[in-house]
């Protein structure tokens, strides 16, 4: 049996990957698509197949087959959109971030529980088999107990006039909230641990527009640890390194460009061959060396498969709105934080 889907929303991601991904889905059939832009929503109804091309959401949630929606849309629309669906009982895959604020999203939630349709969040990159394999090997006490880790997610994101990202009222915050949004998920899904508290700096530094271009988050974890998460509108793309660093008594595990659109990248792991203390510091023995991987998957693929799973299995989806909740209230404390020049719990 497969989910029969509508997307809200057929722009940049939507087209680029989740549809593409939706087609690789062995348990998913795009039924109908809608975007306010009528000419992109039609091209992708000719490009995928799909059977229904609207201009307006209440058309696209009137087809009953439609068993749930993905919503794609800028994040000033997703409450509202989402709010609709739930109410035509329709489940809902809900890109990140979830609302423009905690309130905006906990009100989603508690209306998709209320009307008994499933709710996820499109944080997609848990899906990397990279993500997953650190995830593995931390569990497994590859490098010890956490100490210390990073995560950095960039791009070159220059003034562009009508852009809904640059404007706060309808993005909600910047680099930070579009992009730090996966750094913070996967630190806490790979590390297994919760941030408690944190401190931020956050502004535009390099370009004229009212969201955050630049944004370095620190928290402290639930076990004592501290994780470093580095998001910025203003590195150009080929210089980016999207890396990710995770520091334990045992060892260390690096990845470059594993945070992204493709399940791709490269992880080393060096683990500790001793802890007797050597006041030279020698370095020598821990040469890293490279975990193979077994990639080359669709992370958006996986993450349509597995709601629709949730929904087929009638299961709790891999990654709840609680998840999406907890980010979105870590990131609204970071800009609280980082207007206050202070140090706030969580
Ligand atoms: N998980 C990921 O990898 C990823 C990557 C990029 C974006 N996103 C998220 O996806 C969402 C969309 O981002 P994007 O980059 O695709 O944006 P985009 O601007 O490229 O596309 C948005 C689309 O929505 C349409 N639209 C605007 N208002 C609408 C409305 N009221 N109803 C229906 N359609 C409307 C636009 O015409 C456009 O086609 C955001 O929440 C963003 O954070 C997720």
């Amino acid at each position: 049996m497969k989910i029969k889907w509508g997307v809200i929303g057929c722009g940049g991601i939507a087209y680029r990957r989740t549809i593409p991904g939706m087609m690789l889905s062995e348990n998913s059939e795009l039924v109908a698509v809608m975007d306010t832009n009528y000419e992109a929503a039609q091209k992708v109804k000719e490009e995928f197949g799909a059977k229904y091309a609207f201009a307006t959401v209440e058309e696209l949630l009137k087809i009953e087959e439609i068993d749930a929606v993905y919503i794609a849309t800028p994040v000033f629309c997703h409450k509202e959109q989402a709010m609709a669906a739930a109410n035509a009982k329709k489940h809902i895959l809900l890109e990140k971030p979830m609302g423009l604020s905690v309130a905006d999203s906990q009100e989603i939630a508690e209306y998709c529980a209320k009307k008994g349709v499933k709710l996820g969040v499109g944080l997609m990159m848990r899906f990397s088999a990279y993500h997953q394999k650190m995830k593995a090997l931390i569990a497994d006490g590859a490098i010890g107990e956490v100490v210390s880790m990073r995560a950095q997610f960039t791009c070159w994101y220059p003034e562009i006039p009508g852009s809904w990202r640059q404007d706060k009222t309808k993005s909600g915050g910047g680099a930070l909230m579009d992009m730090g949004v996966h750094c913070i998920d996967l630190l806490q899904y790979i590390s297994g641990l919760k941030a408690k508290k944190l401190t931020c700096f956050a502004q535009s530094q390099t370009f004229n527009y009212a969201v955050d271009d630049s944004a370095a988050l620190l928290m402290k974890m639930d076990n004592g640890s501290t994780a470093y998460v580095d998001a910025n509108f203003n590195i150009p793309d080929d210089a980016a390194h999207c890396r990710m660093e995770f520091y334990g008594t045992k060892g260390s595990i690096l990845a470059e460009g594993t945070i992204g659109q493709e399940e791709a990248g490269k992880l080393e792991l060096t683990m500790s061959a001793d802890n007797g203390y050597d006041a030279q510091q020698n370095r020598e023995g821990n040469a890293a060396h490279t975990v193979e991987v077994n990639a080359g998957g669709n992370m958006y693929e996986k993450e349509i498969s597995s709601f629709a799973n949730a929904i087929l299995n009638d299961t709790v989806p891999e990654i709840t709105a609680e998840d999406g909740i907890f980010v979105q209230k870590i990131i609204e404390t970071a800009y609280a934080a980082s207007d206050n020049n202070c140090v706030a719990e969580i």
